[in-house]
């Protein structure tokens, strides 16, 4: 399972590529806005500085309502970054944006899935990721990883080709149980990255093994 961030903070990108283990950014309006941005052309200049740092995938998502203007803004968005992905939402006229977008051969991250439906629809358009929302589906009372996991094994039954990107992950528990049902990737924020690098028997580890040494040492 490959990781990515989720974010549109650059200095969180800048820290987390630094430690060689993301390969790809996942970003959305809402956290866009967090960074205080708002227009088209500071949204398009930080996906480029983004797509400077991170030598991958970057989830670009659009805001129009119909199909005519998300085909507009995924092919604009296309001619941004070497690796562009057009964050497209699970509606009908995101399907319908989503098959002309892939016909031009342009590669789209189906956004906003709450079911293996809209999964299978999404991949029937030609979805490169289809991205299930753990975090949001726990909210409402259901267990948002087994939607992950009824994808990827309805994808792997039906040799869909279509990859299945972890999305609205919390906290370091989703990312494992994502990893377990076979989701090939996952995008976490920057907050539960650090988390997965922490446990306490390393630091404690560490400790022992450094005042060992300095104490052998004479230091
Ligand atoms: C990523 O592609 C999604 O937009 C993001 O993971 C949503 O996360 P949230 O539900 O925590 O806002």
């Amino acid at each position: 399972m490959r990781l990515f961030l989720d974010t549109a903070n650059i200095q969180e990108i800048r820290d987390g590529a630094r430690l060689g283990v993301i390969s790809g950014v996942t970003t959305n309006p809402s956290l866009a806005a967090t960074e205080g941005i708002g227009d088209r052309e500071s949204y398009k200049s930080a996906v480029q500085e983004i797509a400077d740092i991170v030598d991958g995938p970057i989830s670009v998502e659009v805001v129009s309502l119909d199909s005519a203007g998300m085909i507009d803004e995924g092919r604009e968005i296309a001619e941004w970054i070497p690796d562009p992905w057009v964050k497209i939402p699970s509606t009908p006229d995101g399907f319908e944006a989503i098959s002309t977008l892939a016909k031009d051969g342009i590669k789209v991250n189906q956004t906003l899935c709450f079911s293996v439906n809209q999964a299978l629809l999404g991949a029937q358009a030609g979805s490169t990721v289809v991205s299930p929302f753990i975090g949001r589906l726990d909210d409402i009372g259901h267990e948002g990883i087994e939607l992950v996991g009824e994808i990827v094994d309805v994808f792997e039954k039906h040799h869909i080709q279509t990859q299945v990107l972890a999305a609205s992950i919390r906290h370091t528990l989703h990312c494992t149980m994502a990893a377990q049902v076979g989701a090939h990737i996952a995008t976490v924020p920057y907050r539960v990255l650090l988390q997965m690098v922490q446990h306490p028997l390393t630091d404690a580890g560490l400790d022992r093994f450094i005042s060992d040494w300095k104490k052998a040492s004479g230091s």
